[in-house]
């Protein structure tokens, strides 16, 4: 039987909460949202509750990673089918803040993170990004403080960009990436997968069938360059305009020359009509 988790909007609510969960010296995890929820959020609740006894959601559609030529006036907002997932799923608290609760008016401090964020990929063609998901992470985990945070692997440079964040200032959280959730055909889940037509939602699989081969010929030996350009080509093909298709090393997402230099990641951004999709996927 599902139980109605908490809704939290203010600051001292959210302390008197967390006293409580504190008092009973229970573990807390917390999973950072912007809403929309579907299964790959799930499996990060999911997670979370293996891990502690407590867990945190937080829904907020953080205005200052969104460029202002981007989504944040459409991003989907699914209140009431979020809260059902939630309570269905047994979580205990629902962070709700609004934009003036996270940033009050002469709000002036951000913190600009160095090292994965700089690594040319998402920052290379959202430079706002990383600044925005930084700043607002850290105010999320100074006010949750929670022993774990997950975070999905789908956004594979932001999960570095967090972990090296919470690490370097020693905020005392400990983040835990989880699987990438596919559909059926192979589409990572995600809350901007509602900006497909029905006849770009047939094409979309490309990326993760382009990412499959290509993890695929790079296990057989081939040419690294000649993979990431048969790749590229089957996206651009398929009516993508393709941001970045790349191979990189899974912790420092520095480029390789070679499998050898490996653990490799395939990371690839590209645009199909007015949506931009990201996937990333282990070779
Ligand atoms: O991945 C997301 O949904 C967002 O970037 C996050 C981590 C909740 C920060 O706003």
């Amino acid at each position: 039987m599902s139980r109605s988790p908490m809704i939290v909007r203010t600051l001292p609510a959210l302390r008197r909460a967390l006293d409580g969960f504190r008092a009973r010296r229970v573990k807390t995890a917390l999973v950072p949202t912007m809403g929309a929820l579907h299964d790959g959020h799930v499996s990060l609740v999911r997670l979370a509750k293996r891990r502690a006894r407590k867990v945190v959601v937080s829904i907020f559609v953080n205005p200052t990673q969104f460029a202002p030529t981007e989504d944040f006036g459409s991003y989907p907002r699914t209140w009431k089918a979020d809260v059902a997932r939630l309570a269905a799923e047994g979580v205990d608290l629902i962070w709700n803040p609004d934009v003036k609760t996270m940033y009050p008016a002469g709000f002036a401090t951000r913190i600009v993170p160095g090292g994965p964020a700089m690594a040319e990929l998402e920052d290379r063609f959202r430079p706002h990004f990383f600044a925005g998901v930084a700043t607002v992470v850290g105010k999320l985990f100074t006010q949750v403080r929670p022993d774990f945070a997950i975070f999905g692997e789908k956004d594979f440079q932001q999960l570095q960009v967090v972990t090296r964040m919470a690490g370097d200032l020693d905020l005392g959280v400990k983040v835990l990436g989880s699987r990438t959730v596919r559909e059926c055909d192979g589409l990572a889940m995600s809350s901007r997968n509602i900006y497909l037509t029905p006849a770009e939602r047939q094409v979309a699989p490309v990326l993760y069938r382009a990412m499959k081969e290509s993890a695929t010929r790079l296990r057989a030996g081939d040419d690294i360059k000649a993979v990431l350009a048969g790749g590229a080509e089957l996206i651009t093909e398929a009516g993508f305009v393709l941001d970045y298709f790349e191979a990189r090393h899974a912790e420092s997402l520095a480029p390789i020359a070679s499998v050898k230099d490996g653990p490799v990641r395939i990371l690839v951004a590209a645009r199909l009509g007015k949506t931009r999709l990201i996937d990333n996927l282990g070779v």
